[in-house]
């Protein structure tokens, strides 16, 4: 079955959302939001395995489940899983778009389209900031294209704009205890 047609088979959530943290062995979940999120324009989208196989993607999922790979999911009552973000470091030699230092994991996340704009981003990005916050990690970064309404949300929540470059900001966040 092509992973695409599972997505659209997922329906607006049922009953209370939760944010749970997703073990190591829940791919699932976060490759779809990772997908979400490289091909949030819409339009004539990829297949999702061909689209996740590529290098610049599959930074952000190999091997997960390494030292500092921190994911949450947004579940209904059925047990669906509708978002995700994620966080994860990187190195100088090894990143993806938003990297800062070595020290600062970078944030990623995706709702599925029907279960947007009912408050599950700025929750999963909430529960993330505070397993960070629990971890003794002190900044975020992340990427984000100027026109992606994400930006917005990432703003209200703290991130601020640090470069500029092809359209695309990089934003971090100081994890200071207030959000
Ligand atoms: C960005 C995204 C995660 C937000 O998820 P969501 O569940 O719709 O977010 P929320 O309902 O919590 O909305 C949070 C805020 O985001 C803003 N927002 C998010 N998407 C928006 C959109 N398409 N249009 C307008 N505002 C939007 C709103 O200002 C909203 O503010 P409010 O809480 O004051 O109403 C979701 O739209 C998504 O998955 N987009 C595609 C993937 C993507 O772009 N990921 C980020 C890549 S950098």
């Amino acid at each position: 079955m092509l992973y695409d047609s599972n997505v659209a088979q997922i329906g607006a959530p049922s009953g209370t959302v939760t944010i749970q943290r997703l073990r190591s062995e829940q791919m699932e979940p976060l490759r779809d939001a990772l997908y979400e999120a490289a091909f949030w324009r819409g339009g004539d989208r990829p297949v999702v395995a061909d689209a996740l196989a590529r290098p610049h993607l599959r930074v952000y999922i190999d091997g997960w489940g390494r030292p500092g790979d921190v994911a949450v999911g947004a579940r209904d009552s059925f047990g669906v899983v509708g978002g995700a973000a994620w966080f994860r470091l990187f190195t100088a030699a090894d990143h993806g778009y938003g990297f800062v230092r070595d020290d600062i994991p970078e944030v990623g996340i995706g709702v599925q389209p029907e279960w947007r704009h009912r408050g599950v981003g700025r929750s999963l990005l909430s529960s993330l900031h505070l397993e960070a916050r629990a971890l003794g990690i002190t900044q975020l970064s992340l990427s984000v294209e100027r026109d992606n309404p994400a930006l917005r949300l990432y703003e209200s929540l703290g991130y601020v704009s640090t470069t500029d470059a092809g359209g695309a900001a990089t934003m971090v966040l100081e994890l200071d205890g207030r959000r």
